[in-house]
């Protein structure tokens, strides 16, 4: 195959969204969920999802063709290795980031050219409220965005494990740790290990199913509330992903001295984030930016973003330690 010339190129990056939509609509309408079993007939699947026939087959093609599903026998639909994620209960599922992806952060993309002229979050402009705001108050919302956390994030709690020795530490607070998926896989992995998971009492709420099926509900306390208040006190380590890109400076250093407020001498603090490298090479967290400037008004940082960040709010960064993954742990104690 010739290699696309670079119009051929920007056309597949501007009409980029064409799939990303279509996957949207196959998460929406549960199709993989129903094909857990075998093959389908479209007539099948359009009665099983109450959806018209001759645009389903229409969606479902369009997908075979990116690899999405597969046509065998004619209007007849499988699973394919790129489809089998989308089912809802497979580990790893990304049925939930495709919903949030297509839904919430769709029509925020939507409203880029706010965000360029003005610096501001599109979300506001196009949900009238900030994200955390708009979660607390939708609970259908916010347990498909703790979902989608797991199905983006979810893949570096065992990159994190093996990057960090965790033998030997009494508590890990993980501060804004959502469903507790990461704290339950470093408890599994460490069973001397306590647990404190903190976050937003709603989530927390919700929270607890997952942590009482992991068997972790005896070592893993769960506390609701802000850190932009305060954090609980009393852990070793004090753990936070992909928190402080959420913020802007003023914001992170809030959260930042209220995790200082509660460390004790010898304490440390892991940021996992990913740091921007500098140059043009390819960096996912160099998009991810572009969410965290649209949707909850924070950002990706570099390297000495974070040294600085961290002075301000009284830490030294002692290290960052590469992961095999694009995101890094930045340790830091108190000065
Ligand atoms: C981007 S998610 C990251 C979740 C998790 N740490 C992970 O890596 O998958 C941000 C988390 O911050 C939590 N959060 C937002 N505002 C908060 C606040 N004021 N206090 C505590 N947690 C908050 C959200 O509920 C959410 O779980």
């Amino acid at each position: 195959m010739t290699k696309a010339s670079p119009p051929q190129q920007l056309d597949q990056m501007i009409s980029g969204y064409w799939i990303s939509q279509a996957i949207y609509a196959a998460a929406k309408f549960n199709i993989a969920d129903h094909l857990i079993d075998g093959p389908k007939s479209i007539g099948q699947l359009a009665e099983a999802t109450s959806t018209n026939a001759d645009a389903l087959y229409r969606l479902l093609r369009a997908l075979a063709s990116v690899g999405i599903f597969a046509e065998g026998e004619p209007r007849h639909f499988a699973l394919t290795p790129l489809a089998e994620p989308l089912q809802s209960d497979v580990p790893g599922s990304k049925r939930a980031l495709a919903l949030m992806a297509g839904d919430e952060q769709f029509r925020t993309w939507a409203e880029i050219e706010y965000s360029i002229q003005t610096g501001k979050t599109a979300f506001d402009k196009a949900f009238g409220k900030p994200i955390f705001e708009y979660l607390s108050e939708n609970p259908d919302k916010a347990r498909i965005f703790d979902a989608a956390m797991v199905g983006i994030h979810g893949r570096e709690s065992d990159i994190v494990l093996s990057a960090y020795d965790f033998s030997g530490v009494g508590v890990l607070a993980d501060i804004g740790g959502g469903n507790g998926s990461q704290i339950s896989q470093v408890l599994n992995r460490n069973s001397d290990l306590k647990g404190i998971l903190f976050d937003l009492p709603h989530v927390i709420e919700r929270a607890k199913n997952s942590i009482e099926s992991a068997g972790l509900l005896d070592r893993c306390e769960l506390v609701g509330g802000s850190f932009f208040e305060s954090v609980p006190e009393g852990a070793d380590i004090y753990l936070m992903r992909h928190i402080i890109h959420d913020w802007d400076d003023e914001k992170s250093l809030t959260i930042l001295r209220n995790c200082r407020q509660a460390m004790s001498a010898n304490t440390k603090l892991l940021i996992v984030e990913s740091v921007i490298p500098p140059g043009n090479d390819p960096f996912g967290g160099k998009f991810l930016d572009l969410v965290m400037l649209l949707i909850p008004g924070g950002k990706e940082r570099t390297a000495e973003e974070y040294r600085a960040l961290l002075d301000q709010a009284g830490f030294e960064l002692t290290q960052v330690i590469p992961t095999t993954s694009e995101v890094s742990i930045i340790e830091a104690v108190k000065r």
